[in-house]
């Protein structure tokens, strides 16, 4: 049985309240502000249908929330009302005629104004000096927040010019620009501080944060659009010529607003403003339009709550409520994972939205979505649809909380975290679907594989045509298929494309084939992907095309075939390594079939290759599929690595199996501890044959003891340590011992590098000098062999001179690299 009109009007007052209460009192929002003006609505047409029902406390009768009571309060002369609102062009067309019939006038003209987003704020000026500020409040009594307002740069502290009335209250809306609310909201994750929901609730929060100085971190704009009391002087008689008076006096108005005439004036405002409302720095929720005159203001009066001459034309609802149906992950084109939620649709801002963004995992976290949610979304134009909060009163029992998962849907390889940071990304590099074209985008740049000529567009064509699927297909491309590339992403249509080249159709109704198989009437730009990949019934007469850059591009494939281990390395595009590490590893390691296998923690022999950049390496190379495009390419694609060597015999420093425990990253292992541990389980094999017990008798604190069996036995732990072990082994039989290395150049000499350098790093310097077997040390002394000094070198520079050391200058080290 549906409720009585009473029992109706009894539900909406408390949900009304509810609501209000929240927003207004605790700056928190429970439903979509378009859920709460339907509320609204339905209840005052309920109470107009059945004024009986009208009650002195409904929230039809009064403004918002009350004064809480932590500021002093603070009563309005002139009450600060609200507004009515319209939804449609009928409501405004309708708004006008009722001026128009009190007033009986033709011609209307309206101040029309975008409608802030923010908190709605009185300004009292006494003798031109700031002397108190309030909010709303329920209009008549709002709270003291002059303190807040002092700290908000635009509202002038005294007036300026001259003719201001001796009292003086201006109104306005304080608010937080969209930028300024994302800076604070960076700030608040970096910071585990409380993120906020849209910069309305910030600049409440704001405005009504009890210290000053918090509130001041907060940036808080304001603009006027009206005012209150006047005593002691006269405003302008029209609402326009007072807001250009107020903007004469130190007012920040807004530029956007404007005199219109009649409903057609207002409409066309109200576009106007719709279509740039995406591109303001602010957040608006509609415009506002007020009868300009004043005389005409006052004789129509008010109603209960709000100015008969005045009106709010709302904009679609940017935020709605819906289920959330799935939690799932997508993969982006560099391998972010990206958390989306999988919505019951529902329309936002007039389109059907049925996925959002949840950004990432830390998010979710922090907002605690679940499936089975009720969720606030939020679409603001173009911008990819958001879950805002979470409501929490309905969520359904027997949820639970949503974790990344371990896999990536797309390609099965493993979900990594960057340490430190929010982000999760899919470790399949190479084999992932979801990151191919980006990879094989990188494979072929100039500073990896340097395949000139083969920019992002025709990637892009050539793997949506399933023609390359991983970077070996490169090295498989005819002539021919480049020829046809070509003439694809030239042509400007199918047609084009097929009577420009006289391509042969095949006899059976050439157009219907055009049509099924380029899918013509789909419009979009699938079709180049499409003809390139059509069978083999095509005849593509490419002779009358220009071939000079097939050929090319032929010659740049194959001369990337030869490459050195260095750029192949940056071409696999492994997160974190970019081209001076991939150079380390090289020179450190020598050969890509020992890099390929290697147990993370062996990378980090290599100076300045740290935990992160190891995890990565590790984690791209166990993936098979990532294992499996390095075949492809060896194999398939018949590339040659040409300066394969043995590791370096610097990796023999420091070689040893307690080291290894060390860089294993084992929870309570130090270097010490790993020392008189391995003086009794000297290798892998035997510590991980250890009982407990073992690994206390060999000195380690108990609780240690337990935390490395625990680790042992976790995640693959024990059978990597082993293989590292082995690999740790094989490193030392292939390094050749110091003495046994073909001389460098500078073996045995020491060297010290000091300054800026123009054409390298000091890294590279350094790495450079040491391949040619000298050691770099930090500081000067007798024995050091020669100081190289760049621009601004200081102390070291003074004391080679001191103690007549050799010094060169940068060109000198150029030169002699050179050589
Ligand atoms: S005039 C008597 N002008 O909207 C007229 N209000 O729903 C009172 N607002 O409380 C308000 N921009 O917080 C007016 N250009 C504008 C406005 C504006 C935003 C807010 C203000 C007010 C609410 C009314």
């Amino acid at each position: 049985m549906s409720p009585s009109p009473a029992q109706r009007a009894e539900a909406l007052r408390r949900q009304i309240d509810e609501a209000g209460k929240a927003y207004y009192e605790r700056d928190e929002q429970l439903i979509p502000d378009a859920d709460y003006d339907r509320l609204v609505r339905e209840l005052e047409a309920l109470e107009q249908a059945h004024p009986e029902l009208v009650q002195a406390d409904s929230p039809t009768q009064r403004v918002g929330g009350k004064a809480s009571s932590r500021f002093a309060e603070v009563r309005h002369a002139v009450p600060m009302l609200s507004l009515g609102n319209a939804f449609s062009d009928d409501e405004v067309q309708d708004f006008v005629r009722r001026i128009g019939e009190r007033l009986r006038r033709d011609a209307l003209f309206f101040s029309a104004e975008p409608k802030l987003d923010g908190l709605a704020i009185s300004l009292r000026y006494e003798d031109g000096r700031f002397v108190q500020g309030a909010t709303r409040g329920d209009g008549s009594t709002g709270e003291d927040v002059s303190a807040n307002l002092r700290q908000i740069k635009v509202i002038p502290h005294t007036l300026q010019g001259s003719g201001w009335p001796q009292v003086l209250e201006v109104r306005g809306e304080v608010y937080m620009a969209r930028a300024d609310f994302e800076a604070y909201n960076a700030d608040a994750r970096l910071h585990e501080g409380k993120v906020l929901a849209n910069p309305r609730n910030a600049a409440a929060g704001s405005l009504r944060q009890l210290d000053p100085k918090l509130s001041a971190r907060r940036k808080l704009s304001f603009y006027a659009y009206g005012t209150g009391e006047v005593q002691g002087g006269e405003l302008p008689p029209t609402h326009s010529a007072t807001l250009a008076q107020l903007k004469a006096w130190g007012f920040p108005v807004s530029e956007l607003c404007q005199v219109v005439e009649g409903s057609d004036g207002l409409l066309a405002y109200y576009r106007d403003i719709g279509e740039r409302r995406d591109g303001l720095a602010f957040d608006i929720d509609g415009v506002v339009y007020k009868l300009d005159d004043r005389a005409g203001q006052e004789q129509m009066g008010f109603v209960s709550r709000a100015p008969r001459w005045a009106i709010a034309h709302k904009f679609p609802a940017q935020e709605q409520t819906t289920t959330v149906e799935a939690i799932e992950i997508q993969i982006g084109r560099t391998g972010a994972a990206t958390p989306v939620a999988r919505l019951h649709p529902v329309a936002v801002a007039g389109v059907i939205v049925s996925n959002a963004t949840l950004h990432n995992a830390d998010q979710i976290e922090r907002l605690d979505v679940r499936v089975g949610d009720t969720v606030i979304v939020r679409r603001a134009g173009d911008v990819i649809p958001e879950v805002v909060s979470v409501i929490a009163e309905r969520r359904p029992a027997g949820t639970s909380a949503w974790r990344m998962p371990t896999e990536c849907p797309v390609c099965g390889s493993e979900i990594v975290r960057e340490e430190g940071a929010a982000a999760w990304r899919c470790s399949g590099e190479l084999s992932c679907p979801a990151q191919r074209k980006e990879a094989i985008a990188h494979f072929a740049s100039r500073r990896a594989m340097d395949i000139d000529g083969l920019g992002g567009k025709y990637i892009e064509t050539l793997v949506d045509a399933g023609i390359v699927r991983g970077v070996a297909d490169l090295y498989r491309l005819t002539r021919d298929q480049l020829l046809q590339l070509k003439l694809v992403l030239d042509a400007e249509s199918p047609q084009a494309l097929a009577s420009q080249i006289g391509l042969h159709l095949p006899p059976e109704g050439s157009g219907q084939y055009l049509r099924d198989v380029l899918a013509l009437d789909a419009g979009d730009e699938g079709w180049r992907a499409r003809a390139l990949s059509l069978p083999a019934a095509f005849e593509w007469n490419t002779k009358k095309i220009a071939t000079k850059w097939a050929d090319n591009l032929i010659a740049a494939i194959d001369a990337s075939r030869t490459t050195t281990l260095e750029r192949l390395l940056f071409a696999l595009g492994i997160e974190h390594v970019g081209e001076s590490t991939a150079k380390a590893l090289a020179i450190w390691f020598g050969d890509l079939e020992l890099i390929r296998h290697l147990p993370w923690p062996l990378f980090k022999r290599v100076p300045d290759i740290g935990g992160e950049v190891a995890h990565s390496l590790g984690h791209f190379f166990e993936q098979p599929g990532n294992q499996e495009a390095i075949d492809a390419l060896l194999q398939v694609g018949q590339v040659r690595i040409s300066d394969t060597h043995p590791p370096s015999a610097k990796l023999r420093d420091g070689l040893d199996f307690a080291q290894l425990l060390v860089e294993a990253e084992i929870p309570g292992i130090t270097r010490l501890r790993a020392e008189k541990l391995t003086a009794m389980l000297p290798d892998a094999a035997s510590v991980l044959d250890a009982e407990p017990v073992q690994l206390v008798a060999a000195g380690l604190p108990n609780e240690v003891a337990l935390g490395v069996a625990e680790w042992l036995d976790s995640n693959g732990n024990g059978p990597m340590l082993l293989k590292a072990d082995d690999y740790r082994r094989t490193l030392l039989e292939r390094a050749p011992e110091a003495s046994a290395q073909a001389a460098g150049p500078l073996d045995g000499q020491t060297v010290v590098l000091t300054g800026t350098l123009s054409q390298m790093t000091r890294d590279e310097a350094k790495e450079r000098l040491e391949a040619l077997g000298a050691k770099v040390a930090g500081s000067v002394s007798k024995k050091t062999s020669f100081v190289v000094a760049g621009t601004d070198a200081g102390s070291k520079l003074t004391k080679a001179n001191e103690l007549g050391v050799e010094v060169w200058d940068e060109e000198r080290l150029v030169a002699f690299l050179a050589r």
